[in-house]
């Protein structure tokens, strides 16, 4: 693990955000934009709470929790994320494993082993990559970090549609209280908290589109990298 910055490594746009910020969309739109990679490292951590689950691993047992993340080799193409032969892209989206992935982060043990992981996704010509810590600690080298936020009423609006496009059922009083709980965890964790890295360009996104905030990451990208 080295955070040495090198003038030739390809160049890195981090978005990190709160649950449901609308981080997925705009990051992959901003990829699609510049033709560049995508990383949602969510999911990473999302595929590693699934096999978890489904092992019955106790989502307290660190070091056996650390083992499967470092054995995981997710496959991703065109929209599907294959482990072990398996498309797993629409069970990790179920709200008990986005739980069960707040539970497992809060683990030091458990995000070092998706490290390397991580940072195999920074390849020519250049990564955009969301989750919660991509500017703080996979990244801290990024050309442009973004911190993507909007209110805890809106993201789960967004959110419920979300799940009802996808066939689950939902319930927007408790998408709210569990989106307030992961929050809570999510930035209280001792081990790479969620928190706006350094010089980050804080963006909140409850009053626009995703045109307009797909613009702005652009725009901010173009501003610091003519500068
Ligand atoms: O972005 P998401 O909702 O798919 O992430 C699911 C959980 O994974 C989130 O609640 C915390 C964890 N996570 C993390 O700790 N660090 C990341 N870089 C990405 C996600």
């Amino acid at each position: 693990m080295t955070d040495d910055h090198d003038d030739n490594a390809p160049p890195v746009i981090a978005i990190d955000g709160p649950t449901a910020s609308g981080k997925g969309t705009i990051a992959q739109r901003v990829a699609d934009a510049f033709g560049w990679h995508y990383l949602d490292s969510g999911a990473l951590y999302r595929i590693a709470a699934l096999r978890a689950l489904r092992a019955g691993t106790p989502l307290d047992d660190e070091e056996a929790l650390a083992a499967l993340a470092r054995a995981l080799a997710p496959q991703f193409a065109q929209g599907r994320i294959l482990v072990d032969g398996q498309d797993v892209a629409d069970a990790i989206r179920a709200e008990a494993v986005g739980s069960a992935a707040s539970r497992i982060a809060v683990h030091p043990a458990l995000r070092a082993a998706l490290v390397d992981l991580q940072r195999s996704f920074r390849r020519p010509p250049g990564l955009v990559a969301d989750g919660r810590d991509m500017g703080t600690a996979i990244f801290p080298d990024a050309s442009l970090k973004v911190f993507l936020t909007a209110s805890a009423e809106s993201r789960a609006i967004r959110r419920h549609k979300q799940l009802i496009e996808k066939g689950f059922s939902a319930n927007l009083t408790d998408l709210l209280l569990d989106l307030r709980e992961r929050d809570a965890r999510d930035m209280q964790r001792a081990s790479a908290p969620l928190k706006p890295a350094q010089g980050a360009l804080l963006l909140d996104s409850t009053d626009l589109t995703i045109e307009q905030t797909v613009e702005a990451v652009l725009d901010a990208y173009r501003r610091r990298t003519e500068s």
